[in-house]
């Protein structure tokens, strides 16, 4: 993991957040290149959800909403996690951290940091809801949260998507945005952050057929994620046993991935009932549910929900692409060396192609310049004329970048330049004027 993280920072996929003042704890920026890997997996989801389904509207609610939303919710009495603290040394922990030994607030509990025996305190509840104030008073009438799900923006506004599209039941509201999480035991790199974004999509169905839309869900999540590419055998599904099981859940699964640090949840498809919908109908007095027009019948849909972190993902696309491969030198020496490769999926991968002039001479910079510059007006490609083309080569692997072009002493006589692809290694020639073409072809293949 220390390597992807140093790679991530060396390459500009990941900043650590606040980084000069000393970093804020488990917040992380993303830099250029992370940005734009984030991005293509947010607009494949969103495309897969939104553009490509006729039963599914796009949603873009505020993080900030009624501060009774969170008592309906559940959140403000159940969002919580059993919380102990070391009144020697100070230090915070989950009441089940497997690290700590006997029972806290017993004379046998241990604190895992400092060792002492009988200095942890007996578990209290701690909300992990960020709290915040609206307007000029701190006072308790002025609280709100920071939202920690963006599932509740969407049964909020349910009855305004489904009355201004015109959807019928079964139909869905997707939705990405900001969620926040003051977690006790953040870490893992972005795996579990106190500011992240979620990707998430309530489907609405009869109640009944809830079942069937669940499995339904499931086999279109595995689909699409396998789709980004991901090594089938690092991917396994997990069914919430009882005690794991949300307030709001009557069945849940999870899509788990083998990161470097063990196995763990990335997506969870959850079967909600009608739990928020009726305790939105009860707390705001406004009715829900929903007039059924070819049988006369109301009800108040059931809802399955895909929920998936846009964060965890894009750290499950970058450990499943890492990798670190002995190759033979690509400036012409009769040597192998070990180069360390992001094999993205080439729609997921931030730059698309490099350019590169062989030397800085004989009118090639020129040449590449234009090629560059005509690319650039379609694709997200980089210039780069430092170094030996071995190391320019080196540079864009850790990239992820699919394809490397090199204009050379030939280009100024046919024309054509090379095209060097990142997997294999393998150079082809290919004419100049049909270098974006081929490019567009290679990369939606
Ligand atoms: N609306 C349901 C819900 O929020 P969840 O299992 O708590 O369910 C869904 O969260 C997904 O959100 C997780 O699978 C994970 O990808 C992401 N997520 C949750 N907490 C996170 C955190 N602290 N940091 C990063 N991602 C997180």
């Amino acid at each position: 993991m220390e390597k992807l993280v140093s790679l991530a920072k060396r390459r500009g996929f990941v900043f650590q957040s606040s980084e000069i003042y000393g970093g804020l704890g488990s917040v992380w920026d993303y830099g250029p290149l992370g940005v734009e890997l984030k991005k293509n997996i947010k607009e494949r989801w969103w495309r897969s959800m939104v553009h490509e389904r006729e039963d599914i509207e796009g949603l873009d609610a505020a993080i900030l909403m009624h501060p009774k939303v969170w008592e309906a919710s559940g959140h403000v009495a159940g969002f919580t996690d059993p919380l102990v603290d070391c009144k020697h040394c100070k230090n915070r922990f989950r009441a089940d951290d497997p690290k700590i030994k006997g029972t806290p607030g017993q004379p046998d509990g241990q604190c895992p940091v400092c060792g002492m025996k009988g200095t942890l305190t007996a578990p209290r509840q701690f909300n992990l809801m960020f709290k915040t104030f609206m307007g000029p008073v701190e006072e308790d009438a002025a609280v709100i949260w920071m939202r920690p799900e963006t599932a509740q923006g969407i049964y909020v506004n349910y009855l305004n998507v489904l009355q201004s599209s015109r959807q019928k039941v079964p139909f869905g509201i997707a939705q990405i945005g900001k969620a926040f999480r003051n977690e006790i035991t953040p870490g893992n790199f972005v795996f579990r952050t106190r500011e992240f974004e979620q990707m998430e999509m309530q489907f609405f169905v009869k109640p009944g057929s809830d079942g069937e839309w669940f499995e339904f869900w499931r086999g279109e999540r595995m689909k699409w994620i396998q789709g980004l590419g991901i090594r089938q055998e690092k991917l396994r599904w997990h069914q919430h046993g009882k005690t794991e099981l949300a307030h709001y859940a009557k069945d849940a699964y999870d899509i788990e991935y083998e990161f470097p640090f063990g196995w763990n949840e990335f997506e969870g498809i959850h079967n909600r009932g009608d739990f928020d919908l009726s305790r939105h109908q009860e707390y705001s007095g406004k009715k829900l549910d929903y007039l059924d027009t070819t049988t006369n019948t109301r009800f108040v849909p059931n809802v399955v929900e895909t929920s998936a972190g846009a964060d965890r993902t894009t750290l499950v696309v970058l450990c499943d692409a890492y990798r670190e491969e002995a190759v033979k030198n690509e400036d012409g020496a009769d040597k192998e060396e070990l180069r360390v490769v992001l094999k993205l999926k080439p729609e997921l991968a931030p730059l698309k192609a490099a350019v590169f002039p062989l030397v800085n001479k004989d009118g090639m910079p020129d040449i590449a310049r234009r090629i560059y510059d005509d690319l650039r007006k379609r694709l997200n490609v980089f210039y780069d004329d430092g170094g030996s083309i071995g190391r320019r080569y080196r540079r864009q692997d850790e990239a992820g970048t699919p394809f490397c072009i090199t204009i050379d002493g030939q280009t100024s006589q046919d024309q054509t330049v090379t095209v060097r692809d990142r997997d294999t290694l393998k150079q082809i020639r290919v004419a100049s004027a049909k270098l974006l073409d081929y490019l567009k072809e290679q990369l939606t293949g």
